[in-house]
């Protein structure tokens, strides 16, 4: 394994010293196939020579800020494998890389994707989620070699959308043990966070989880032992370490809380911006924001804490400020 590992690895130097070149002066279109039609790539370069657009203008803020956060913050990085690309998925057809982050729209994005290779008949809301879910339904970078991968990565428009870190999480957690129907979640996770952290817990907790207190989720995301059994479950796995923003060059960077905005954005730029994303209407931030709090009063300022480190790189390469409902002091 050590061997592949190697093999794997090498070409990936490539990958690193492209991305510390400035977006603008990367060579473009040499290798795009879309014939006539201008590259996502390329739209978003014209946008960025021709700064007359507020929003091209948001997203070019976004990506400096990105840029700046990860060099000030990473230090020396481990070389990424294909397999660290596992959520970047492909659509070569229109030159678009997106990493998806569970939680964050993420279903829709993948059912945009399908509908844009003509699934549903090109209506993304006729796609099923499952099907949407379904392994193998959107090819994944990880499946291609290096230099498959590094092509792909110069030429293609990478983004990923993200969410504030404690929302996401308080989402996750309504969604997967607060919820009735998330059977399989409770009966793998729940389970296991009731036998670590419930001492003398009732029989049918221990055998369904199914009544996980949110001050025992967290305990379980802080505990040691879970990281060091298998890496956190994808829902509560932070955008950092599922996307490597600061490995890859991501293009846009798309935010939940302005998703319609950002989605037409990028819709844009692939040139289907007739193609609506189905976006539901947005609860206002205020509610959003008073269901988190909700959750977090009852948790301890240390816990709180160690919380917030934890997400901290979340928070800070995506300009998400430290929610004023914690007691971080
Ligand atoms: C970061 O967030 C602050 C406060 O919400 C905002 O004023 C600023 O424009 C944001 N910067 C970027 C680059 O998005």
């Amino acid at each position: 394994a050590l061997h592949q590992c190697c093999d794997t690895t090498l070409p990936m130097v490539t990958l690193l010293s492209l991305c510390s070149t400035a977006f603008e002066n990367r060579a473009l279109g040499s290798i795009w196939f879309g014939g006539e039609r201008r590259s996502p790539l390329q739209m978003l370069y014209d946008l960025d020579q021709n700064p007359s657009s507020p929003l091209a203008e948001v997203h070019r803020q976004r990506r400096d800020l990105l840029r700046r956060t990860c060099s000030r913050l990473t230090r020396r990085q481990h070389l990424l494998r294909p397999e660290d690309l596992r959520h970047v998925l492909v659509d070569d057809a229109h030159g678009l890389l997106y990493c998806y982050v569970p939680k964050v729209a993420c279903t829709n994005w993948k059912r945009v994707l399908l509908a844009l290779s003509g699934r549903g008949r090109g209506d993304p809301r006729a796609i099923p989620a499952h099907e949407a879910h379904a392994p193998g339904s959107l090819p994944s970078l990880a499946d291609f070699s290096p230099a498959e991968i590094n092509r792909r990565l110069r030429a293609y428009l990478t983004f990923l959308f993200v969410r504030e870190p404690f929302e996401r999480l308080a989402s996750a957690y309504r969604n997967k043990f607060a919820r009735p129907y998330s059977e399989a979640f409770q009966r793998r996770y729940g389970t296991r966070i009731v036998r670590r952290l419930r001492p003398g817990a009732r029989p049918d907790a221990l055998a369904q989880g199914h009544d996980v207190h949110f001050a025992e989720f967290l305990g379980y995301l802080l505990d040691p032992r879970t990281r060091r059994e298998e890496p956190f479950n994808e829902h509560w796995e932070r955008a950092h370490t599922l996307c490597h923003p600061c490995r890859l060059r991501y293009d846009v960077v798309g935010k939940f809380e302005t998703l319609a905005e950002d989605a037409a954005f990028v819709l844009d730029l692939v040139g289907e911006s007739g193609l609506s994303f189905p976006a539901p209407p947005r609860p206002k931030a205020a509610a959003v924001r008073d269901q988190a709090a909700r959750l977090f009063q009852d948790i301890s300022p240390f816990y709180q804490r160690r919380l917030f480190d934890l997400y901290r790189m979340d928070f800070l390469l995506f300009n998400y400020s430290a929610p004023s409902y914690l007691r971080l002091r």
